[in-house]
């Protein structure tokens, strides 16, 4: 038998064709209490999108750890044998909701783990570095990719301006603008955490990391052309790939591996390891082998399961911990802060947000939409003398690093090997080969000459030459400059 239609408060309404009028031609009744509830129901349909990384799609699936590395870490999660319930989400950096997926841009890769310890979260990018190394600069980035304020029209200047003033974006830029800025799919991009993480052990030794999230299906991209058309005909193309290949049972798969950092090595390494401008070279640190994940089940509610899902940097476990990396000190603030904003104060307590393997034992109570009651009589304030939740004072020792100085506004320190486009011009040079080269060239030579400003084209000109003095070359040539 067919269900009625029921008001949210689920009694049964008389109809959803016709509202109630006085007479079939007469005016509407404000006391169609059905027609006000959809109606008013359907205006708060939206929540804000994220600022950035607005347009994405996801799944869910499984990690799995093949290989012991308790040396380095006491997290549950990454102890041999262990599996772990996650999430997975994909997106563009700069387009909104609507946007065209295979309009060039660096690619989100967020990981929500469900441990038994808390959710861990580790929200990266398909590349392993950023444009800036500083968090008080993000929001300057971020205008700068997006809209012009007065014409609301994405605008070249506006990005090559900011790029050729800030030298420190030199080698994300090179990656942007190489294949990795247009990857086949979601499926055949590798992730990076990009960060450099701390691990603890059970003896309390810490580790600086990094983790390389590597693609089974391997890392392959698109050509310019072919991603305008996709642009045009199919604008979801990457979440519909991620979708369909998972209905059909191709679950995509991903190898995890980490570079892990000796603590002290960290202080004296030729490249500053908290600047996330630069990667730390595997001939010094070589991939060390962890796990892999699969992704398998599709969403069963995309505004549920991935809109509302909340992935934040903050969300951390015993065992791991961030670095004193200017960027991700930023950022486990600015994450949980937008999700408030965006979602709502209880957030967290979402299917999709909530712990699914770890209990919640929470003083904070109340607020907006508070879902989840404390038990009868439990105690909201601590300490008390009731028997509430106590800290774990294993961890009051974990998530620190030796630093010492005033409080002072300067750029990280500099290494023997640091320079902003020291690493940018090795990229192009050596791990391109002669026909990525090329495409490189074609790219760079499209996007600087959407310049309309010619000092800002100029600028922009010089930027690739301290990349790559014949680089630069080639482009003022192609430019007519
Ligand atoms: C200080 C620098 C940064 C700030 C302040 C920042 C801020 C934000 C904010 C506010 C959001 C939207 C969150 C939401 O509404 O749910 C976001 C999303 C995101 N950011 Fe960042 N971000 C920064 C740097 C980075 C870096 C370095 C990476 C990668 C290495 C990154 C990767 C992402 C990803 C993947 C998402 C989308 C997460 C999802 O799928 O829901 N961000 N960022």
């Amino acid at each position: 038998m067919t269900e009625n239609t029921t008001t949210q408060t689920g009694a049964p309404v008389a109809s959803d064709a016709h509202s109630l009028t006085t007479g079939p031609d007469g005016v509407t009744a404000l006391h169609d209490r059905y027609l006000v509830e959809k109606l008013a129901a359907f205006h708060r349909e939206r929540v804000p999108e994220r600022n950035p990384h607005a347009k994405g799609g996801g799944a869910f699936g499984e990690l799995v750890i093949t290989e012991d590395v308790s040396q380095y870490t006491r997290a549950a999660v990454f102890q041999k044998g262990t599996k772990t319930e996650m999430l997975a989400r994909f997106s563009s950096v700069a387009g909104e909701q609507g946007s065209p997926d295979t309009w060039r841009d660096v690619r989100g890769f967020a990981l929500k783990f469900y441990t038994t310890e808390g959710n861990y979260d580790i929200v990266g990018n398909n590349t392993p570095v950023f444009f800036i190394r500083d968090g008080i600069k993000f929001p300057d980035f971020i205008h700068s990719q997006k809209r012009l304020g007065s014409s609301g029209l994405r605008d070249a200047d506006m990005q090559w301006d900011f790029w050729s003033l800030s030298p420190e974006s030199a080698h994300q830029v090179t990656y942007l603008m190489g294949d990795r800025g247009l990857p086949k799919s979601w499926r055949h991009m590798n992730g990076y955490g990009s960060h450099t993480y701390q691990w603890i052990n059970a003896d309390g030794e810490r580790f600086w990391v990094k983790y390389h999230f590597l693609t089974r299906q391997g890392v392959e991209g698109m050509s310019n052309e072919e991603a305008e058309k996709l642009a045009g005909s199919d604008a979801d193309h990457y979440r519909r790939d991620l979708y369909e290949a998972i209905e059909r049972g191709e679950n995509p798969v991903w190898d995890v591996d980490v570079q892990v950092i000796p603590y002290e090595e960290g202080k004296t390494y030729r490249f500053n390891p908290f600047d996330l401008t630069k990667t730390i070279a595997k001939a010094d640190y070589p991939r060390i082998k962890v796990g892999h994940f699969t992704l398998n089940r599709n969403p069963q509610n995309f505004f549920a399961d991935i809109e509302q899902a909340a992935f934040s940097p903050a969300n951390l476990v015993p065992g791991v911990d961030i670095s004193p990396d200017k960027m991700l000190m930023a950022r486990v603030f600015s994450y949980p802060d937008a999700q408030r904003y965006r979602i709502g104060t209880n957030y967290n307590q979402l299917p999709v947000n909530a712990p699914h393997a770890a209990e919640v034992h929470t003083y904070g109570h109340e607020g907006s939409m508070r879902f989840h009651a404390a038990p009868a009589g439990a105690p909201t304030y601590a300490p008390n003398s009731f028997g509430g939740p106590e800290a774990d004072a294993q961890r009051a020792s974990e998530g620190s690093w030796e630093t010492d100085g005033e409080l002072v506004r300067t750029a990280a320190t500099l290494r023997a090997d640091d320079s902003d486009f020291g690493q940018a011009g090795t990229l192009y040079r050596d791990v391109y080969d002669d026909a990525a080269k090329e495409r490189f060239l074609a790219t760079i030579t499209g996007g600087v000459g959407a310049v309309r400003s010619d000092v800002i084209r100029e600028r922009a000109v010089v930027y690739w030459t301290n990349v790559d003095a014949d680089l630069g070359a080639k482009l003022r040539a192609n430019l007519g400059m």
